[in-house]
């Protein structure tokens, strides 16, 4: 645990000089060290069959938990995620994947999932799972959620949902935990920083 904050508050020093109206905003963003998620493996399901973060090892994982009913907040973190992988090239792109889980599962198929994060990027992977897998999987990383009833609505209900994006090593560890919109290219910088170890 000593070690894991140590890392978080190191990727966030490393991180501050990156885009300078940026610094408040990432300053403040530092997260309570006391506070921070484990991380961790969790088996959830895809269009493909079972999805094993572990699957993953080798891979830097975006991670992000929402749902595909979400009107805005999603969409933005999604695009920025989305551009932060169109900067990469080729060889980069094949050791970086994104994951968006559905904490919707009620609505969200993972046909669904397929087809809204296909909108975003072909490296992003939609997964979700029973409300007991995705409450295991949302725990780990301290992500919240809960539905908020809306009158009036074809939808009937918005899911209320933390949305901080986390960047996982290849080495499965989580290393960085990054504000709704930070800027694409603070993502980026960390990404390569771990994808190169400078
Ligand atoms: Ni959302």
């Amino acid at each position: 645990m000593f070690r894991k904050a140590v890392f978080l508050l190191v990727g966030c020093l490393f991180l501050l000089p990156v885009l300078a109206e940026e610094q408040v905003q990432q300053k403040d963003a530092v997260p309570d060290i006391s506070d921070a998620p484990p991380g961790g493996d969790f088996t959830l399901r895809s269009s493909r069959g079972p999805f094993n973060l572990k699957d993953l090892r080798s891979k830097v994982v975006l991670l992000y938990f929402g749902y595909t009913k979400c009107p805005d907040v999603c969409p933005t973190s999604l695009a920025f995620t989305a551009q932060v992988l169109n900067e990469l090239d080729d060889e980069e792109l094949k050791k970086v994947r994104a994951v968006f889980v559905s904490v919707d599962p009620k609505r969200d198929t993972v046909e669904t999932l397929d087809e809204y994060v296909g909108y975003f990027h072909p490296n992003f992977i939609g997964v979700t799972g029973s409300d007991e897998e995705v409450a295991v999987a949302a725990k780990l990383y301290g992500a919240k959620y809960n539905e908020v009833a809306l009158k009036d609505s074809a939808f009937g209900y918005s899911v209320s949902h933390s949305a901080v994006t986390y960047l996982i090593t290849p080495e499965g560890e989580l290393r960085f935990i990054f504000p709704h919109a930070t800027h694409p290219a603070i993502i980026l910088e960390a990404v390569r920083y771990v994808l190169t170890g400078n």
